[in-house]
């Protein structure tokens, strides 16, 4: 699906031909077959075998906390992003998970996404602190972490099961001054 789109981040440089937008419900083979990935699986939580219905019941059950886009590039879907943020005294604060198609890698769609993730958060919901978790082996997405200002606050042992072992994790979080 073709839509007009304009980046919320001023300093945006997406790649030529790419959509960002919000996700849909018609969106829910293109993201089963994304989250189904080898390597998207290896860098996040998602585990074998995602169906399209339950892609689909999680749209449409989405939390009005939520934010969550995806990117589209040759009527692909090549990457999504999911900004969630707290409540009560974690209102300052927020939280994401995103991933790119294994063949789309390293073009600057990972940038991106985070890109406008990182816009809504400083300009649009005033969030303060923005944090994730990514395994400690991840140095592709710790390197795209670090370049948005990220920084490492600690380890999580033992933090998920992948692939037939533990995994550690670090926790990491970027403060708005
Ligand atoms: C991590 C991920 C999102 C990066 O997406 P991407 O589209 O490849 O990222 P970009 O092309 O925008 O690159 C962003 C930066 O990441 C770094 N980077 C990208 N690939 C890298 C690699 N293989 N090794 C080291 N650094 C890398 C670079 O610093 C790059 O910035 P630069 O090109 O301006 O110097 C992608 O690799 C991915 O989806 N992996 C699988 C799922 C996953 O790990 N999700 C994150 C869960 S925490």
């Amino acid at each position: 699906m073709t839509q007009a789109c304009f980046p919320i981040a001023t300093n945006a440089r997406w790649p030529d031909g790419l959509t960002i937008r919000a996700r849909l419900a018609a969106d829910a083979a293109g993201i089963a077959s994304l989250h189904n990935l080898p390597g998207y699986r290896h860098g996040t939580l998602r585990t074998p075998y995602h169906s399209a219905e339950e892609i689909r019941k999680g749209i449409e059950n989405q939390p009005a906390t939520v934010t969550a886009l995806v990117a589209v590039l040759e009527d692909q879907i090549v990457g999504d992003i999911g900004l969630t943020r707290h409540a009560g005294r974690r209102a300052h604060s927020g939280s994401f998970g995103m991933g790119v198609h294994d063949a789309y890698r390293g073009r600057g769609i990972g940038s991106a996404l985070l890109g406008e993730v990182v816009a809504m958060a400083d300009n649009w919901y005033n969030l303060r602190r923005l944090e994730m978790t990514v395994y400690a082996d991840n140095g592709a997405a710790i390197a795209l972490y670090r370049k948005f200002g990220f920084e490492v606050e600690g380890t999580l042992r033992t933090f998920a099961f992948r692939d037939g072992a533990y995994v550690d994790a670090l926790t990491m979080a970027r403060l708005r001054a």
